[in-house]
């Protein structure tokens, strides 16, 4: 992580959201606290010599976002209560699968009543900042779209700028190329449901924090609760890290089947990668065939050559 101002200053928010006001004073309860002038939290390479920890915290700014950063990962929960009874705590510093987080619900939610579950979700999230991400200039919290009660899912990492403006996910142009990929399947757009690991925009498009994500996961867990689809596909290294609880390469994920929430998990390429590097799309393409076989679907005929 970048150990800037603006870390910082998003991380001393979220501490003082969640009631920690003497973060200064640790070590040293007669020191008074650390000014944060911008030109301090710059990384110093020369630090004067001094006994006084706070002094030393003055004197490496650095240190100091570390210790902000430790203290925060050090909390085994958010702010707000955990969202269901049964879900761990937020797991700090180790990876959980969405499997291993919270036991399976006892029984579908109806398919009608779909909508109004989300719904009730995106209400108990409301102006969330049960994590930094709220105090990083994030916009919008980006639920979801799509449709409760699809059979295929899809899960990306985070809203970028598009998406953090409009408050929908992948509408920027790796949404567009997501749409692509969905009507290579004989799908439209609507008929699939599309979320995030983390629901508000991470500064500069940098990969979530795993106290970001782990803060948001009980959320996207209960999403892929209620829709139930039968085929979730994992969207990147971010997405498949968080969903299956292992951080490994991309390509010893794919080209398997995986489970989570007793739907079948592929992994396959980030759009946004398959952008940046297109020869990759011939082996999504392979990914998105063996979900369409799990689905039984087939690609629209392609229109004659003209
Ligand atoms: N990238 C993502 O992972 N998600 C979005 O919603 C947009 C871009």
């Amino acid at each position: 992580m970048a150990l800037n101002a603006d870390v910082l200053r998003a991380y001393v928010g979220y501490l003082r959201d969640l009631g920690v006001h003497d973060l200064y004073r640790r070590g040293d309860p007669q020191a008074g606290p650390v000014e944060f002038a911008e030109e301090s939290v710059a990384p110093q390479t020369s630090l004067p010599q001094t006994s006084q920890p706070q002094a030393v915290a003055a004197a490496q700014p650095v240190a100091v976002v570390e210790r902000v950063v430790e203290q925060v990962s050090a909390m085994s929960m958010p702010i707000q209560p955990l969202p269901t009874p049964g879900f761990l705590e937020a797991p700090v510093g180790r990876l959980v699968s969405f499997n291993d987080l919270a036991p399976l619900p006892a029984a579908p939610v109806p398919v009608e009543q779909r909508a109004a579950a989300l719904r009730a979700i995106q209400e108990e999230i409301g102006d969330c900042t049960r994590c930094p991400l709220a105090y990083l200039g994030r916009r919008s919290i980006v639920f979801a779209d799509g449709d409760p009660g699809a059979r295929l899912m899809f899960v990306g990492e985070g809203p970028g700028a598009d998406e953090d403006a409009s408050g929908i996910p992948f509408v920027g142009k790796a949404g567009q190329l997501l749409n692509n990929m969905i009507q290579a399947m004989g799908l439209q757009r609507e008929a699939v449901y599309i979320a995030n690991i983390v629901k508000c925009r991470p500064p500069q498009n940098r990969v979530p924090e795993p106290l970001e994500a782990n803060t948001c996961d009980p959320f996207l867990l209960r999403q892929i609760d209620i829709v139930q689809p039968q085929v979730i596909v994992a969207l990147g290294a971010t997405a498949a890290t968080y969903l299956l609880g292992v951080k490994q390469s991309l390509t010893s994920l794919r080209g398997r089947w995986h489970s989570c929430r007793g739907a079948k998990l592929a992994v396959t390429y980030h759009p946004a990668f398959l952008l940046r590097d297109p020869r990759q799309k011939g082996e999504a393409w392979k990914d998105l065939q063996m979900v369409m076989a799990e689905l039984g679907l087939q690609a629209p005929a392609r229109k004659p050559a003209q």
